[in-house]
């Protein structure tokens, strides 16, 4: 495994990969959830570039880039155990050698709801590196954790609209064996405050199960789990359609939450199938040359 600082090196050691060269990009302090993402990356591949970087670029001024976690010498040895080829380690000096950037990548609107409503510049911050690291690394394909499920969003946006040629992967959310998801700012959780953010997945859950009674029941059932905890201060808990727009009356939604518990910041969403026709507009699947409607019928 090469361990790589600068562009130099990086260009050497990428051009000396052969074969489909995967991509995961992580910002360090390595959990169950990236190695995943490694290990699919390593079966899918030929070889298997990680990158960690700890963005600025991405956090506000009131969030926690000096106290985000850094962990490097264990991270390496997760890449070690997971077959990574190339790990990049750049500076903020090698990501970004004229200091902040005057042009960065503009989400557009999806970028300002959820985590963009709350998180201000977020996505900016996010797409700009994302879009550095692949012109830097060239994958054939990138893995992204589904548990950011914004984010993965906006990053197939940006691949699709500004013509980059890298396949991107979805990879499921790891969850502890009681149900939290894993993240790096887990650490951060007194023990008091980990049992409150369990409210989040079992919120969660309680929407997923309520599924069946149609998006009205499945949206409130997560709301009740959110609102029996007082610990827990939601920035945001919705069901939205799959592309994060307004939820369907039935198929395929996401659940997605938000909130604090004491300093930390959590987020975690879920797939959900709506079923039932609870609230179906009243046009929808009419045949509008038969005056037929499924609803009325
Ligand atoms: O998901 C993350 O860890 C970060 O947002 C990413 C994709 C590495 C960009 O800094």
């Amino acid at each position: 495994m090469r361990v790589v600082q600068d562009r130099a090196s990086l260009a050497e050691a990428r051009d000396a990969l052969t074969g489909r060269v995967a991509v995961v990009m992580t910002m360090g302090a390595l959990h169950e959830g990236h190695a995943s993402l490694l290990a699919a990356a390593r079966a899918a591949a030929d070889a298997v570039i990680c990158t960690i970087f700890v963005n600025p670029l991405q956090f506000g001024p009131n969030e926690d880039l000096d106290r985000y976690p850094r962990s490097l010498d264990a991270d390496l040895a997760v890449c070690e155990r997971h077959g990574v080829d190339v790990v990049f380690t750049p500076t903020e000096d090698v990501i970004y050698p004229y200091g902040q950037p005057q042009i960065r990548v503009n989400p557009g609107s999806l970028g300002e709801t959820l985590e963009g409503a709350s998180r201000p510049g977020f996505f900016h911050g996010v797409l700009t590196v994302v879009l550095k690291l692949l012109h830097l690394t060239r994958p054939d394909i990138a893995y992204f954790g589904e548990k950011d499920y914004q984010q993965i969003s906006l990053v197939r946006r940006m691949v699709r609209d500004l013509d980059v040629p890298t396949e991107i992967v979805a990879a499921p959310t790891i969850r502890e064996a009681d149900g939290l998801a894993l993240s790096s700012r887990n650490r951060y959780l007194s023990p008091e405050e980990r049992a409150a953010a369990l409210t989040l997945s079992r919120a969660l859950f309680a929407g997923q199960e309520a599924a069946s009674e149609g998006p009205a029941k499945a949206a409130q059932a997560a709301q009740d789990v959110i609102d029996a905890e007082p610990r827990v201060r939601p920035d945001y808990l919705v069901l939205t359609g799959t592309d994060l727009g307004p939820a369907p009356q039935r198929g395929e939604a996401r659940l997605l939450v938000a909130a604090r518990m004491g300093r930390t910041r959590l987020i975690d969403n879920v797939r959900v199938t709506l079923r039932s026709s609870e609230g179906l507009n009243p046009d929808e699947g009419r045949d509008p040359t038969s005056g037929w409607s499924p609803a009325r019928s």
